[in-house]
């Protein structure tokens, strides 16, 4: 899989996915704070501050480079609105397998945002990273968070359950093949 140091925003019908800026925190943050958004989710803080330092943490790695996520903040195209952000990591020790996530404002839910920066992302992840295999992983009670790996072309491919702290948590691997 190679880097893009280069990375030039990515747009779509409706949507351009950019690099988060330190300036996005506050937006971020607001919806992330959302019970309903990060039941599933493993966020060690939500708080602006917490989002602020995660995106600049991420700031000098490079979209394809081991090691850590990077994150695209999703905008409207004509509104510059913020609806949502997505995500990208390569596997531990997997060559070619790339990690998606993704997060949409409830409030821009529902309208096939997240199915078309997802599906971007993994033309994206393909096309100029030459990954092999893009993996989501998702709750298995997620079931938008499903529908959209599906919608994208993912298939499941495992089933786990893992036990934290007393509870047990089943989960889903969805993947797809470089077509
Ligand atoms: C998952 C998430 C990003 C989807 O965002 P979105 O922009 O609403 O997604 P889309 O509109 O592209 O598609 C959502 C799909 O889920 C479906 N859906 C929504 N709620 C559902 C439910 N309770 N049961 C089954 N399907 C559901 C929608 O009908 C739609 O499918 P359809 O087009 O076949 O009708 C959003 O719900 C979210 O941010 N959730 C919280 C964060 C999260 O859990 N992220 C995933 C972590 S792996």
């Amino acid at each position: 899989m190679s880097t893009d140091p280069e990375f030039e925003p990515i747009e779509t019908e409706r949507l351009v996915l950019r690099r988060s800026r330190a300036d996005d925190a506050d937006a971020i943050s607001a919806y992330r704070s959302d019970p309903d958004v990060h039941r599933y989710q493993g966020w060690d803080r939500t708080d602006p501050e917490g989002v602020r330092q995660e995106i600049e943490g991420m700031a000098s790695r490079s979209p394809g480079e081991p090691g850590g996520w990077v994150q695209f903040s999703v905008e409207e195209r004509g509104s510059h609105r913020l609806v949502g952000d997505v995500g990208m990591s390569p596997a531990d020790g997997e060559p070619g397998v790339m990690k998606v996530g993704y997060t949409m404002d409830p409030a821009c839910q529902g309208r096939g945002y997240a199915t078309e920066a997802v599906a971007a992302l993994v033309s994206y992840a393909f096309g100029t990273l030459g990954a092999e295999i893009v993996r989501a992983y998702a709750s298995a009670e997620n079931l938008p968070s499903i529908r959209v790996a599906e919608k994208v072309g993912m298939e499941l491919v495992e089933r786990f359950e893992r036990t934290d702290g007393g509870e047990t948590w089943s989960g889903v691997r969805y993947e797809m093949r470089r077509p």
